[in-house]
């Protein structure tokens, strides 16, 4: 994995005077340099508005914005580019879901949207249902971290308006049966909503092998710039819903009567978008799609299993998340140590992790835990970041004890 060290620039920073062991890929990923270089290709030589000028400039800069759509549509293998929806990531994405698609999912029509969540989500994928005026319900969560599947169809047989659930835990790492979730809720009519953020970056994503109704990802996770991602949805549920934001770019004919709106997906893409920023994402994941995706699936998990046995050995040293199938997140606390604390310690080392609840406080409750330390991995990982990682955690151990 030598060479793809050398594509991220970031990494020969240095952190505290220490060479850079980025393991919070989870929270945002590095940029390889052909992501860095079309963005700033775009504001030197192609930036115009779209859909807007007759010059070339912005003919240019909306093939830009239209080729990006088209790459976001072969990365998650939609065949129909136009069930594909920008918008600034993941949380808005669901946002877009809450505002324009849970009302609509009512059942009965007259009563409060119910929709079934599960233990192990993310803020992003619970706040935005309760912000509609839903009612959310959780399927639990195993000691391992995994979901219970005989509470999920019992609950699911109660008639919720929706499934929303993560594909990965950002938290735990769990890698949840999206196919099976999707057949379980659509056999009593609940459409299924799946946030993709961890997932995207780690395994290959297949919205028709998924059989799922909604597919939220954003770019910055997959090593694309911040502030777009993209929302995927079946074509007849993206006719149905109305924008929940108007501006610029969404309109059909405007009158101070009534407005009519565009055509999908732009419809729902009010105001100028970030136009630089979907010509990085498209670029990030045609870097990703060009990756030996099971060689470094493989890598990853080989950082992850190494990561979590030498870590098992700290004593004093907890793992939160020990699912059977998981992507390469590694959760731990220390007794007696604060998480934050401990990360603390390891940026003094030059190690990066994140500490916290992770946007994951209903987990973190039913766990028994206020906050955990959290390890990531991303393909430019290697051997020599998880010893940096474990050999701090040891000197962390010492000072605690
Ligand atoms: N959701 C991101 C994380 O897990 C920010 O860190």
């Amino acid at each position: 994995m030598k060479d793809l060290r050398a594509e991220f620039p970031i990494l020969a920073t240095l952190s505290r005077g220490k060479p850079l062991v980025y393991l919070d890929s989870a929270a945002t990923a590095q940029k390889p340099q052909v992501v860095i270089d079309a963005i700033s290709d775009f504001y030197s030589h192609g930036n115009a508005n779209i859909h807007r000028g007759v010059y070339q400039l912005s003919e240019r800069a909306t093939l830009a914005w239209d080729a990006a759509r088209e790459q976001v549509a072969r990365f998650i293998g939609a065949p129909d580019v136009n069930e594909v929806v920008f918008v600034r990531g993941t949380t808005e994405a669901m946002n877009l879901v809450a505002h324009s698609f849970l009302p609509r999912a009512a059942r009965p029509a007259s009563r409060a949207p119910v929709v079934l969540v599960t233990e192990m989500e993310h803020h992003a994928n619970i706040v935005p249902w309760q912000l509609a005026g839903a009612t959310t319900i959780a399927i639990p969560v195993t000691d391992a971290g995994e979901l219970d599947l005989d509470a999920a169809e019992r609950m699911l047989a109660e008639g919720p308006s929706l499934l929303a659930v993560v594909h990965v835990s950002n938290t735990l790492g769990t890698i949840n049966p999206i196919a099976q979730l999707c057949r379980m809720a659509h056999a009593h009519g609940v459409p299924v909503v799946v946030d993709g953020a961890q997932a995207a970056p780690h395994i290959p994503v297949n919205i028709a092998e998924l059989g799922c109704d909604f597919y939220a990802f954003s770019s910055h996770k997959t090593f694309g710039p911040t502030g777009i991602g993209a929302l995927w949805a079946k074509r007849e549920h993206l006719e149905a819903m109305t924008p929940y934001q108007g501006g610029g770019d969404m309109i059909d004919l405007v009158t101070f009567e009534r407005t009519t709106f565009a055509e999908v997906p732009r419809r729902f893409e009010a105001g100028t978008p970030h136009i630089a920023g979907a010509v990085g994402f498209g670029v990030a994941l045609k870097w990703i799609m060009a990756l030996d995706r099971p060689a470094v699936e493989a890598h990853e998990m080989q950082l992850m299993r190494t990561a979590s046995e030498q870590l098992s050995a700290v004593p004093g040293l907890r793992l939160v998340g020990t699912a059977a199938q998981k992507a390469a997140v590694v959760a731990f606390t220390l007794d007696g140590a604060h998480p934050h604390d401990v990360a603390s310690m390891l940026d003094g080392e030059g190690v990066c992790v994140r500490a916290g609840h992770h946007c994951t406080q209903p987990l973190h409750k039913r766990l028994g835990l206020s906050a955990s330390v959290r390890a990531s991995f991303a393909p430019f990982n290697n051997h020599g970041d998880v010893e940096a990682l474990v050999k701090g955690m040891h000197k962390v151990r010492k000072v605690f004890a």
